[in-house]
């Protein structure tokens, strides 16, 4: 008995051990989720999940899977050992919609569900065996069209209640895929031939709606927002621009005719010099006033030599300190435009130019025409003292408006020649203003960035 039962036992255990081995590597959580989640992911992609019952998007999202995996193997389910790896890739996808969201837990799904379905039935076979020919060609007439609309999808969820089983408790197993989901599981993989990575499928059969992503919706609205506004502003500172040239070309040309008017007058009365002193504060000096101011031209008074003459430093009989500029070569012929060039420039008043208190024009027997003007003494030196050390001190103020000096200083030189400040010239080169003017000035021609200006108004 003893000796019987020992091999006995032997084969008992050996079986019993090898059961429990193959259920230990059933248990092998290596095994790979046939499912392919990949399907989902493409659909949903720039889409989001319904914002209302997240469970049930879920649900219906692995019915598609299985449609698909049902279609690719003619089987309704993935076997109960790769469960666990099933869900797993489903959640991991679902993570990428709606982070932190456990789908088991949240659901209620029990893990073996998804290996679970409608009765004994797992494949393709199985199921149309539960179903007449008939019914299953009516059901491909039916759902073999896009879905898209709600009229052919209607046509199609209608004729799929014929298909059994249909839904008594008994023949369902679990409550993932059961024989009413089967219905549609089965029409997108066989009856439809787009399948279930169809759109139009997805949404009809598996009741996937997709909406947009609102966050694109909103960079839309935020970029219409941005051109528009762009838009606006583009327009509003081309009116301005055309308002303000417009305003300047009419402003431009008053002055022209001002000018142009005044310049008339100087040759009607040939008395220019009276018109600078009706217009302007300038004070008009006596050759015998300049006399006294710098000591008969003393040398020792002299601040500044250049090509037009020199400077002086004087005191005016109202005892302030003046510099006093002495034009070199003068005669009679120029004083017209010399009244002019004073008139305009007295006319200027600026923080950083100096500000023209008056002029002096006189023919003696000695000393000939003479043509002075005089001007505020700045008594800190020049820039050229400041910038290359005659005095010592550093410049304490940054140049602050310096630009505003030179924009001003060639708006100054367009008003007094004329000319753009930019010049092109006939062989298409360019030259500034500035430079033009400071070349004559530099070749002690400085009048003539003046003279040519007036001759180019009169025309
Ligand atoms: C799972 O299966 C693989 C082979 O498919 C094996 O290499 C691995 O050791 C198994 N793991 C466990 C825990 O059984
Ligand atoms: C599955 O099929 C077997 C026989 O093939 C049957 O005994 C069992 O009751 C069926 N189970 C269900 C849930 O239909
Ligand atoms: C479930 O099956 C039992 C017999 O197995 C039957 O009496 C019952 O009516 C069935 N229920 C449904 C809803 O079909
Ligand atoms: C599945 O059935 C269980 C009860 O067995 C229920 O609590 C759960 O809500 C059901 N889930 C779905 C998605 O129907
Ligand atoms: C569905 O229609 C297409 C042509 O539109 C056809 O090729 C396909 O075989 C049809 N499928 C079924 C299941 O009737």
């Amino acid at each position: 008995m003893s000796q019987l039962n020992t091999p006995l036992l032997f084969v008992f255990i050996s079986s019993f051990l090898l059961f429990f081995h193959s259920s230990l590597s059933q248990q092998n959580d290596t095994v790979s989720c046939p499912l392919d989640f990949e399907v989902l992911r493409r659909l949903t992609q720039g889409y989001m999940s319904p914002s209302g019952d997240q469970c049930q998007f879920i649900l219906e999202g692995l019915r598609l899977v299985q449609s698909d995996y049902l279609k690719r193997t003619d089987s309704f389910l993935p076997r109960v050992d790769s469960a666990e790896a099933c869900w797993k890739a489903y959640q991991d996808l679902y993570d990428q919609l709606v982070p932190g969201f456990d789908i088991r837990k949240n659901c209620g799904f029990k893990t073996e569900w998804i290996s679970q379905g409608c009765g004994n039935i797992t494949s393709r076979v199985e199921y149309e065996a539960n179903n007449s020919p008939e019914t299953l060609a009516a059901v491909s007439t039916a759902c073999n069209q896009s879905l898209v609309n709600s009229s052919p999808c209607a046509t199609c969820t209608t004729s799929l209640s014929s298909l059994q089983p249909s839904d008594p408790i008994n023949k369902t197993v679990g409550n993932v895929s059961d024989c009413t989901a089967y219905r549609s599981i089965y029409a997108a993989a066989f009856a439809n031939s787009f399948g279930p990575d169809d759109k139009g499928n997805a949404e009809c059969l598996f009741s996937l709606n997709f909406t947009p992503v609102k966050s694109s919706n909103k960079q839309k609205k935020a970029i219409i927002v941005v051109v528009v506004v762009l838009g606006v502003l583009v327009l509003v500172l081309c009116g301005s621009a055309a308002w303000l040239i417009r305003r300047n070309k009419l402003k431009k040309k008053i002055r022209q005719r001002e000018i142009t008017r005044r310049w008339s007058d100087l040759n009607m009365n040939n008395s220019a010099l009276e018109s600078i002193n009706g217009s302007t504060t300038l004070i008009r000096f006596t050759f015998d006033d300049i006399k006294e101011a710098t000591k008969n031209f003393s040398r020792f008074n002299i601040i500044g030599r250049g090509g037009y003459g020199n400077v002086y430093k004087g005191v005016l009989p109202d005892g302030s300190e003046a510099a006093l500029k002495r034009f070199k070569n003068c005669s009679a012929a120029g004083d017209a435009s010399f009244a002019h060039e004073v008139e305009v420039i007295a006319s200027v008043r600026h923080v950083n130019l100096v500000a023209l208190r008056g002029y002096c024009t006189a023919t003696t027997n000695f000393e000939g025409h003479q043509r002075i003007i005089v001007c505020d003494l700045v008594k800190n030196g020049s820039l050229h003292d400041h910038l290359f050390g005659s005095i010592g001190t550093k410049l304490s103020w940054p140049l602050t408006e310096r630009s505003d000096v030179y924009s001003f200083g060639v708006v100054l030189l367009e008003l007094l020649s004329g000319k753009k400040a930019l010049i092109i010239k006939n062989d298409a080169q360019h030259t500034l203003v500035a430079d033009w003017a400071w070349g004559l000035v530099r070749n002690g021609r400085a009048l003539e960035v003046i003279e040519e200006g007036l001759q180019w108004t009169r025309l």
